[in-house]
């Protein structure tokens, strides 16, 4: 058949937010760890959609890892950005995050696509997609393309409709 494009994209965002748990869930199911733990810099992972594959790099979202995401802009085709959609407390740590990677050259120099999981749907005091956007300000961004999704990444909820969205912005 024919070969899929290959895309390559970073994720990010604060430790604890579900970047992992998410990358996993997007895996084949014969490919998928059971067990998920905190990562330590960052993994090199792959999964496919329809048409394209995907080789994502995992960051790790703890404050002393933080510098290494921005050696892996330059390459990057899309950006994964995750949100814990419960932690009201780090959303303005969250929205900082943003911002420097905003306001980084090899972000600011291409019209890259920023896809956002408001992740931890499931959770009783998680924000809505809509909060989050607000709280992050999403609004403000207006030379890239974005969208954000709601997601549970523990059942895979939410998951395809932001591939989906990220494929229709790369093909
Ligand atoms: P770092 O690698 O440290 O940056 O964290 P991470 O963003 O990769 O988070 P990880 O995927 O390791 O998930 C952190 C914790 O949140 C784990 O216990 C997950 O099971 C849990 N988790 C992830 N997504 C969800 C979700 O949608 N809902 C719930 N309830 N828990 C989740
Ligand atoms: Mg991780």
């Amino acid at each position: 058949g024919m070969k899929k494009k290959e895309v390559n994209v970073i994720c990010v965002g604060l430790d604890n937010s579900g970047k992992t748990t998410i990358i996993n869930k997007l895996k084949p199911q014969n490919a998928q760890q059971s067990d998920i733990v905190p990562t330590i810099g960052f993994t090199v992972e792959k999964f496919a959609s329809a048409s394209l594959s995907f080789t994502v790099f995992d960051m790790s979202g703890q404050g002393r890892y933080r510098n290494l995401w921005e050696h892996y802009y330059k390459d990057a085709q899309a950006i994964i950005f995750v949100i814990d959609s419960s932690d009201k407390l780090r959303m303005v740590v969250a929205k900082d995050e943003l911002e420097q990677l905003l306001n980084n050259q090899d972000i600011l120099s291409k019209r890259i696509p920023i896809l956002f999981y408001a992740n931890k749907m499931d959770m009783k005091e998680s924000l809505s997609a809509v909060k989050v956007s607000q709280m992050m300000g999403l609004e403000a961004i207006k030379d890239k393309p974005w969208h954000i999704c709601a997601s549970n990444a523990i059942t895979g909820e939410g998951l395809p409709e932001g591939v989906e969205w990220v494929t229709d912005q790369i093909r």
